[in-house]
Protein backbone atom coordinates (compact mmCIF):
# COMPACT_ATOMS: atom_id res chain seq x y z
CA UNK A 1 0.00 0.00 0.00
CA UNK A 2 1.12 3.67 -0.45
CA UNK A 3 1.89 5.55 2.22
CA UNK A 4 2.83 9.17 2.28
CA UNK A 5 5.44 10.45 4.86
CA UNK A 6 4.66 10.69 8.28
CA UNK A 7 4.40 14.65 9.54
CA UNK A 8 1.07 15.15 11.37
CA UNK A 9 0.33 12.98 14.65
CA UNK A 10 -3.24 12.41 16.15
CA UNK A 11 -3.19 11.02 19.77
CA UNK A 12 -6.89 9.86 20.40
CA UNK A 13 -7.46 9.78 23.95
CA UNK A 14 -5.29 12.33 25.90
CA UNK A 15 -5.15 10.83 29.80
CA UNK A 16 -2.10 9.47 31.03
CA UNK A 17 -0.27 7.85 28.22
CA UNK A 18 -1.72 9.49 25.66
CA UNK A 19 -0.06 12.49 26.85
CA UNK A 20 3.02 11.30 26.87
CA UNK A 21 3.08 10.35 24.06
CA UNK A 22 1.99 13.67 23.09
CA UNK A 23 4.75 15.22 24.17
CA UNK A 24 7.54 12.80 22.91
CA UNK A 25 6.15 13.31 18.94
CA UNK A 26 6.40 17.30 20.00
CA UNK A 27 10.17 17.46 21.32
CA UNK A 28 10.96 15.14 18.09
CA UNK A 29 9.55 17.72 15.95
CA UNK A 30 6.33 16.30 14.98
CA UNK A 31 3.03 18.06 14.15
CA UNK A 32 0.76 16.77 17.17
CA UNK A 33 -2.74 17.01 18.05
CA UNK A 34 -4.74 15.00 20.80
CA UNK A 35 -8.04 14.50 21.09
CA UNK A 36 -10.57 12.78 23.76
CA UNK A 37 -14.17 12.49 24.91
CA UNK A 38 -14.32 16.03 23.70
CA UNK A 39 -12.92 19.78 23.36
CA UNK A 40 -12.81 20.24 27.20
CA UNK A 41 -11.04 17.47 28.12
CA UNK A 42 -8.37 17.84 25.55
CA UNK A 43 -7.90 21.22 26.27
CA UNK A 44 -7.68 20.61 29.93
CA UNK A 45 -4.90 17.86 28.61
CA UNK A 46 -2.76 20.12 27.14
CA UNK A 47 -2.44 22.27 29.83
CA UNK A 48 -1.60 19.43 31.87
CA UNK A 49 1.12 18.27 29.75
CA UNK A 50 2.55 21.92 29.62
CA UNK A 51 2.35 21.92 33.28
CA UNK A 52 4.19 18.81 33.57
CA UNK A 53 6.71 19.71 31.12
CA UNK A 54 7.75 22.76 32.89
CA UNK A 55 8.34 20.64 36.18
CA UNK A 56 10.15 18.30 34.28
CA UNK A 57 12.21 21.16 32.75
CA UNK A 58 13.21 21.81 36.59
CA UNK A 59 14.42 18.82 37.57
CA UNK A 60 16.35 18.16 34.02
CA UNK A 61 14.12 15.46 32.75
CA UNK A 62 13.29 17.65 29.75
CA UNK A 63 15.42 20.19 27.91
CA UNK A 64 15.34 23.74 28.55
CA UNK A 65 12.33 24.97 26.03
CA UNK A 66 10.71 21.57 25.95
CA UNK A 67 7.82 23.05 27.66
CA UNK A 68 7.36 26.28 25.27
CA UNK A 69 7.52 24.09 22.50
CA UNK A 70 4.42 22.07 23.67
CA UNK A 71 2.75 25.07 24.55
CA UNK A 72 2.87 26.43 20.99
CA UNK A 73 2.71 23.69 19.03
CA UNK A 74 0.41 20.80 20.61
CA UNK A 75 -2.98 21.27 19.28
CA UNK A 76 -5.87 20.10 21.53
CA UNK A 77 -8.43 18.99 18.95
CA UNK A 78 -12.46 20.08 19.03
CA UNK A 79 -13.44 16.52 18.00
CA UNK A 80 -11.53 13.15 17.06
CA UNK A 81 -13.28 13.74 13.50
CA UNK A 82 -11.60 16.82 13.58
CA UNK A 83 -8.00 15.91 14.69
CA UNK A 84 -8.01 12.45 12.30
CA UNK A 85 -9.44 14.12 8.81
CA UNK A 86 -6.11 15.10 7.37
CA UNK A 87 -3.85 13.10 9.76
CA UNK A 88 -1.13 10.68 8.86
CA UNK A 89 -0.40 8.74 11.69
CA UNK A 90 -2.65 7.98 14.57
CA UNK A 91 -2.51 6.01 18.18
CA UNK A 92 -5.35 4.99 19.64
CA UNK A 93 -4.92 5.61 23.65
CA UNK A 94 -8.68 5.49 25.00
CA UNK A 95 -9.49 3.56 27.74
CA UNK A 96 -8.72 -0.20 28.04
CA UNK A 97 -12.28 -1.29 27.45
CA UNK A 98 -13.28 -2.96 24.06
CA UNK A 99 -16.61 -1.16 23.77
CA UNK A 100 -15.08 2.16 24.12
CA UNK A 101 -12.18 1.34 21.61
CA UNK A 102 -14.96 0.14 19.05
CA UNK A 103 -16.42 3.38 19.14
CA UNK A 104 -13.18 5.09 18.69
CA UNK A 105 -11.87 3.17 15.79
CA UNK A 106 -15.34 3.67 14.32
CA UNK A 107 -15.73 6.93 14.14
CA UNK A 108 -11.67 7.04 13.62
CA UNK A 109 -12.31 4.78 10.09
CA UNK A 110 -15.61 6.67 9.54
CA UNK A 111 -13.24 10.04 8.28
CA UNK A 112 -9.45 8.94 8.46
CA UNK A 113 -7.98 8.77 5.14
CA UNK A 114 -7.71 4.89 3.99
CA UNK A 115 -3.75 5.33 4.00
CA UNK A 116 -3.13 6.63 7.27
CA UNK A 117 -1.37 4.39 9.66
CA UNK A 118 -3.62 3.17 12.99
CA UNK A 119 -2.49 2.07 15.98
CA UNK A 120 -3.71 0.88 18.91
CA UNK A 121 -1.57 1.36 22.82
CA UNK A 122 -4.01 -1.50 24.37
CA UNK A 123 -2.34 -3.50 26.88
CA UNK A 124 -3.70 -6.69 26.23
CA UNK A 125 -6.46 -6.81 23.78
CA UNK A 126 -5.48 -8.75 20.86
CA UNK A 127 -4.84 -6.51 17.95
CA UNK A 128 -6.73 -9.36 15.56
CA UNK A 129 -9.82 -8.70 17.77
CA UNK A 130 -9.48 -4.42 17.13
CA UNK A 131 -8.96 -5.31 13.92
CA UNK A 132 -12.34 -5.90 13.56
CA UNK A 133 -13.55 -2.34 14.26
CA UNK A 134 -10.96 -0.07 11.77
CA UNK A 135 -11.48 -0.09 7.67
CA UNK A 136 -8.71 -1.09 5.83
CA UNK A 137 -6.52 -3.37 8.69
CA UNK A 138 -3.42 -3.06 6.43
CA UNK A 139 -2.34 0.22 7.48
CA UNK A 140 -3.30 -0.77 11.40
CA UNK A 141 -1.49 -2.30 14.28
CA UNK A 142 -0.39 -2.66 17.85
CA UNK A 143 1.92 0.13 19.22
CA UNK A 144 2.53 -0.45 23.05
CA UNK A 145 4.62 2.25 24.63
CA UNK A 146 5.16 1.64 28.31
CA UNK A 147 4.87 3.83 31.13
CA UNK A 148 5.62 6.64 31.90
CA UNK A 149 5.77 6.86 28.14
CA UNK A 150 9.19 9.63 27.82
CA UNK A 151 10.87 7.86 30.14
CA UNK A 152 11.08 3.94 29.31
CA UNK A 153 12.35 2.75 25.90
CA UNK A 154 10.58 0.16 24.76
CA UNK A 155 7.72 0.07 22.35
CA UNK A 156 5.85 -3.48 21.30
CA UNK A 157 5.28 -3.53 17.98
CA UNK A 158 2.43 -5.55 16.80
CA UNK A 159 1.45 -6.47 13.04
CA UNK A 160 -1.24 -8.54 12.31
CA UNK A 161 -1.76 -10.82 9.18
CA UNK A 162 -3.32 -8.29 7.29
CA UNK A 163 -1.06 -5.46 7.98
CA UNK A 164 1.20 -4.06 5.58
CA UNK A 165 4.75 -4.83 5.75
CA UNK A 166 5.69 -1.46 5.05
CA UNK A 167 3.41 -0.05 7.46
CA UNK A 168 5.09 -1.90 10.26
CA UNK A 169 8.33 -0.99 8.59
CA UNK A 170 7.58 2.89 8.69
CA UNK A 171 5.75 2.55 12.51
CA UNK A 172 9.19 1.06 13.54
CA UNK A 173 10.90 4.06 12.30
CA UNK A 174 8.83 6.67 13.33
CA UNK A 175 9.38 5.34 16.37
CA UNK A 176 12.54 4.68 16.16
CA UNK A 177 13.60 8.61 15.43
CA UNK A 178 12.00 9.36 18.83
CA UNK A 179 14.45 7.38 20.56
CA UNK A 180 12.18 4.37 21.60
CA UNK A 181 13.47 0.61 21.27
CA UNK A 182 11.01 -0.83 19.32
CA UNK A 183 10.67 -4.86 19.71
CA UNK A 184 8.13 -6.49 17.12
CA UNK A 185 6.19 -9.04 19.24
CA UNK A 186 3.39 -11.41 18.29
CA UNK A 187 -0.38 -10.93 18.60
CA UNK A 188 -1.30 -12.82 21.52
CA UNK A 189 -2.98 -11.79 24.97
CA UNK A 190 -0.89 -9.21 26.58
CA UNK A 191 2.01 -9.44 24.25
CA UNK A 192 5.04 -10.11 25.70
CA UNK A 193 5.50 -7.56 28.69
CA UNK A 194 2.21 -7.65 30.28
CA UNK A 195 1.72 -11.45 29.93
CA UNK A 196 5.18 -11.93 31.97
CA UNK A 197 4.52 -8.26 34.20
CA UNK A 198 0.89 -9.67 35.30
CA UNK A 199 2.18 -13.62 35.42
CA UNK A 200 4.52 -12.52 37.99
CA UNK A 201 1.57 -10.08 39.30
CA UNK A 202 -0.50 -13.35 39.59
CA UNK A 203 2.11 -15.15 41.90
CA UNK A 204 2.73 -12.13 43.81
CA UNK A 205 -1.36 -11.72 44.53
CA UNK A 206 -1.50 -15.56 46.00
CA UNK A 207 1.67 -14.98 48.10
CA UNK A 208 -0.31 -12.10 49.64
CA UNK A 209 -3.71 -13.91 49.71
CA UNK A 210 -2.62 -17.16 51.19
CA UNK A 211 -0.87 -15.07 53.86
CA UNK A 212 2.69 -15.94 53.30
CA UNK A 213 4.27 -12.31 52.53
CA UNK A 214 3.23 -8.86 52.52
CA UNK A 215 3.01 -6.20 49.22
CA UNK A 216 5.42 -5.01 51.11
CA UNK A 217 7.74 -7.56 51.90
CA UNK A 218 6.87 -9.03 48.07
CA UNK A 219 8.23 -5.70 46.32
CA UNK A 220 11.58 -5.39 48.70
CA UNK A 221 12.68 -8.91 47.76
CA UNK A 222 11.95 -8.53 43.90
CA UNK A 223 13.90 -5.07 44.05
CA UNK A 224 17.06 -6.71 45.36
CA UNK A 225 16.93 -9.93 43.92
CA UNK A 226 16.04 -11.03 40.93
CA UNK A 227 14.08 -7.72 39.78
CA UNK A 228 18.18 -6.38 40.73
CA UNK A 229 19.38 -7.90 37.69
CA UNK A 230 16.22 -7.76 34.82
CA UNK A 231 17.83 -4.14 33.55
CA UNK A 232 21.20 -6.47 32.11
CA UNK A 233 20.15 -9.45 31.86
CA UNK A 234 16.09 -10.92 31.02
CA UNK A 235 15.24 -14.39 32.41
CA UNK A 236 16.70 -16.70 29.46
CA UNK A 237 20.45 -15.34 30.04
CA UNK A 238 19.42 -14.97 33.44
CA UNK A 239 18.73 -18.91 32.81
CA UNK A 240 21.80 -19.60 31.10
CA UNK A 241 23.96 -18.03 33.43
CA UNK A 242 22.48 -19.77 36.46
CA UNK A 243 22.75 -22.81 34.67
CA UNK A 244 19.09 -25.18 33.65
CA UNK A 245 19.92 -28.14 35.69
CA UNK A 246 19.89 -25.95 38.83
CA UNK A 247 16.18 -24.64 37.30
CA UNK A 248 14.93 -28.26 36.93
CA UNK A 249 16.33 -29.29 40.16
CA UNK A 250 14.39 -26.03 41.47
CA UNK A 251 10.83 -26.79 39.29
CA UNK A 252 10.96 -30.45 41.04
CA UNK A 253 10.44 -28.76 44.39
CA UNK A 254 7.99 -25.97 43.05
CA UNK A 255 6.16 -28.65 41.02
CA UNK A 256 5.91 -30.58 44.18
CA UNK A 257 4.54 -27.95 46.36
CA UNK A 258 2.57 -25.92 43.92
CA UNK A 259 1.37 -28.48 41.09
CA UNK A 260 1.41 -27.94 37.22
CA UNK A 261 1.68 -24.45 36.84
CA UNK A 262 5.20 -25.13 38.25
CA UNK A 263 5.99 -28.45 35.86
CA UNK A 264 9.24 -28.29 34.32
CA UNK A 265 8.75 -27.40 31.02
CA UNK A 266 9.49 -30.65 28.58
CA UNK A 267 11.97 -28.69 26.19
CA UNK A 268 14.38 -27.56 29.30
CA UNK A 269 14.69 -31.29 30.22
CA UNK A 270 15.51 -31.99 26.60
CA UNK A 271 18.28 -29.65 27.09
CA UNK A 272 19.58 -30.39 29.96
CA UNK A 273 19.93 -33.95 29.13
CA UNK A 274 21.75 -33.42 25.91
CA UNK A 275 23.91 -31.51 28.22
CA UNK A 276 23.27 -27.76 27.01
CA UNK A 277 23.33 -26.24 30.70
CA UNK A 278 23.86 -22.74 29.72
CA UNK A 279 26.92 -20.91 30.17
CA UNK A 280 28.88 -23.22 32.02
CA UNK A 281 28.84 -26.02 29.21
CA UNK A 282 26.99 -24.33 26.02
CA UNK A 283 23.65 -24.98 24.74
CA UNK A 284 21.89 -22.22 26.55
CA UNK A 285 19.53 -19.87 25.33
CA UNK A 286 21.46 -17.32 24.88
CA UNK A 287 24.28 -18.59 23.01
CA UNK A 288 26.44 -17.32 25.57
CA UNK A 289 29.86 -18.35 24.41
CA UNK A 290 31.82 -20.82 27.57
CA UNK A 291 34.87 -19.02 26.58
CA UNK A 292 33.45 -15.62 27.18
CA UNK A 293 32.47 -16.81 30.71
CA UNK A 294 35.02 -14.84 32.80
CA UNK A 295 34.38 -11.42 30.61
CA UNK A 296 30.55 -12.08 30.97
CA UNK A 297 31.06 -12.22 35.12
CA UNK A 298 33.52 -9.10 34.62
CA UNK A 299 30.52 -7.38 33.15
CA UNK A 300 28.03 -8.43 35.40
CA UNK A 301 29.67 -7.57 38.43
CA UNK A 302 30.60 -4.33 37.07
CA UNK A 303 26.98 -3.48 35.78
CA UNK A 304 25.74 -4.73 39.33
CA UNK A 305 28.31 -2.20 41.70
CA UNK A 306 27.31 0.62 38.99
CA UNK A 307 23.45 -0.29 39.52
CA UNK A 308 24.09 -0.30 43.37
CA UNK A 309 26.09 2.81 43.38
CA UNK A 310 23.64 4.38 41.21
CA UNK A 311 20.23 3.37 43.55
CA UNK A 312 22.37 4.73 46.43
CA UNK A 313 22.43 7.96 44.64
CA UNK A 314 18.78 8.45 43.89
CA UNK A 315 17.52 7.11 46.71
CA UNK A 316 14.22 4.47 47.77
CA UNK A 317 11.36 5.57 46.22
CA UNK A 318 9.21 8.24 48.56
CA UNK A 319 7.40 6.20 51.81
CA UNK A 320 9.70 3.09 51.47
CA UNK A 321 13.42 3.24 53.16
N1 LIG B 1 -1.37 3.27 32.39
C1 LIG B 1 -0.46 2.43 31.97
O1 LIG B 1 0.47 2.08 32.70
C2 LIG B 1 -0.51 1.91 30.57
C3 LIG B 1 0.67 1.41 29.99
C4 LIG B 1 0.64 0.94 28.67
C5 LIG B 1 -0.56 0.93 27.97
N2 LIG B 1 -1.69 1.42 28.57
C6 LIG B 1 -2.92 1.42 27.76
O2 LIG B 1 -3.08 2.73 27.21
C7 LIG B 1 -4.49 3.01 27.09
C8 LIG B 1 -4.81 4.29 27.87
O3 LIG B 1 -4.42 4.10 29.22
P1 LIG B 1 -4.18 5.35 30.21
O4 LIG B 1 -3.48 4.78 31.39
O5 LIG B 1 -3.56 6.46 29.45
O6 LIG B 1 -5.67 5.71 30.59
P2 LIG B 1 -6.27 7.12 31.06
O7 LIG B 1 -7.51 6.80 31.81
O8 LIG B 1 -5.25 7.96 31.72
O9 LIG B 1 -6.65 7.83 29.68
C9 LIG B 1 -7.66 7.35 28.85
C10 LIG B 1 -8.22 8.53 28.09
O10 LIG B 1 -9.16 8.04 27.15
C11 LIG B 1 -10.26 8.91 27.12
N3 LIG B 1 -11.42 8.18 26.61
C12 LIG B 1 -12.08 7.16 27.20
N4 LIG B 1 -13.11 6.75 26.41
C13 LIG B 1 -13.08 7.55 25.32
C14 LIG B 1 -13.87 7.64 24.15
N5 LIG B 1 -14.90 6.81 23.95
N6 LIG B 1 -13.56 8.57 23.22
C15 LIG B 1 -12.51 9.41 23.41
N7 LIG B 1 -11.71 9.37 24.50
C16 LIG B 1 -11.99 8.44 25.43
C17 LIG B 1 -10.44 9.35 28.58
O11 LIG B 1 -11.21 10.53 28.69
C18 LIG B 1 -8.97 9.53 29.00
O12 LIG B 1 -8.50 10.83 28.76
C19 LIG B 1 -5.22 1.78 27.59
O13 LIG B 1 -5.49 0.93 26.52
C20 LIG B 1 -4.20 1.16 28.53
O14 LIG B 1 -4.41 -0.23 28.74
C21 LIG B 1 -1.68 1.92 29.83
Amino acid sequence: MHERPIKKIVIVGSGYMGGGMAQCFILAGYECAIADIDKETAHAAKVRLVHEARAYELDGLFELGSADLIEHRLVPADSIEDAVADADYIAEVVSENLAAKEQVFGRISAVARVDTVITSNTSAIPISVLAEFVVNPERFLGAHWMNPAPFVPCVEVIPIEQTSESVTAGVEHLLQSLGKVTTRVSDVAGFVANRLQFALFQESMRMVDEGSATPELIDEVVRNSFGFRLPFFGPFAGADMAGLDVYVGAYESLSKAYGERYAVPASLVERVKSGNLGLKSGGGFTGMDTLQREEIALYRNRAYAALAKLREEIGPPPGRD
